[in-house]
């Protein structure tokens, strides 16, 4: 009884050591500031006849303009992705835009802060599943600098923030209804559709959720908490022919039935 008691105690305090170890990883990468002084070389982005610069924010410190941009830019690029669900989905998003916690790298057209700009990244460092993540608010860029490559550089670059930043991962919610955004982060960045997104947790839910939740592991310690497993199977379809299909674990009594 007295030994029960005692690893308990033992436990309890390794559990309290971890989480104020992870609370720490969180708090470094914050005081670092200024993310992108780490990485000169992704200070400008002169590629496919764009010629922009990049600079550090805070959420803390957004011009009335700056806001005024953002908010301008999100109605551009989502409200027909979230349909009925834009004006409370709008409101969230305002605030999480002021959050002091809230990161940014903005885009602009010349490296004086006074040229227009065309595109944002605003991210987070915080904690999911007992780990350190660097989650990705939002990713917009203007209708004019989407497709020349300008979104797969600044993910390069967010990935080697969470890197240096000693996060497990990087995650982010995208909407069902964005397909060029899935298709971006699936296939071409070749992110994962988390264990911990709605359609994992809970596949047989009637009330599907609208989104997905998607994450790039970079540690071992991670993947089972944050990855989805993968089961591969061979099927024959009408016309005989032998399709290798993948599954994910929590998918196979869906699939079963279908
Ligand atoms: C989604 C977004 C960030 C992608 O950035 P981008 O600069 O347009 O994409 P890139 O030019 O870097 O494309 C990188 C790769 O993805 C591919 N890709 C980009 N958009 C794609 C699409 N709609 N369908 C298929 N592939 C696509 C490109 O062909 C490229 O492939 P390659 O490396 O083989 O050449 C950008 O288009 C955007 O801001 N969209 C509107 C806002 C949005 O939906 N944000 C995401 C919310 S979660």
């Amino acid at each position: 009884m007295a030994d029960g008691s005692k690893e308990r105690k033992i436990k309890r305090k390794e559990i309290l050591e971890r989480r104020k170890a992870i609370n720490e990883v969180v708090k470094a990468a914050y005081a670092v500031g200024d993310h992108l002084s780490s990485f000169p070389a992704f200070l400008k982005y002169q590629r496919n006849g764009l010629s922009l610069f990049l600079e550090s924010g805070s959420g803390s410190g957004l011009s009335i303009p700056i806001k005024q941009y953002i908010q301008s830019l999100l109605k551009v690029n989502m409200e027909k992705r979230y349909g009925n669900e834009w004006s409370t989905e709008e409101k969230v998003k305002r605030r999480e835009m002021v959050d002091p916690e809230a990161c940014y790298i903005f885009i602009r057209e010349e490296e004086n802060q006074t040229h227009p700009i065309v595109g944002v990244v605003n991210y987070r460092f915080t904690i999911e599943e007992d780990l350190p993540v660097l989650y990705v608010y939002e990713l917009q860029l203007e209708p004019h600098v989407q497709g020349k490559g300008l979104g797969k550089f600044l993910m390069q670059l967010i990935e080697l923030i969470a890197l240096k930043s000693k996060m497990a991962a990087v995650m982010l919610t995208v909407q069902k209804s964005n397909e060029p955004a899935m298709k971006f982060y699936l296939c071409k960045l070749r992110y994962q559709i988390s264990k911990i997104s709605p359609s994992k947790v809970d596949p047989l839910s009637e009330a599907e959720a609208s989104y997905e939740i998607l994450c790039k592991v970079f540690n071992a310690e991670a993947k089972p908490k944050l990855e989805a497993e993968v089961y591969w199977i061979r099927l024959q379809n009408r016309t005989k022919r032998i399709i290798i299909a993948p599954i994910w674990a929590d998918e196979r009594f869906r699939f079963f039935l279908l």
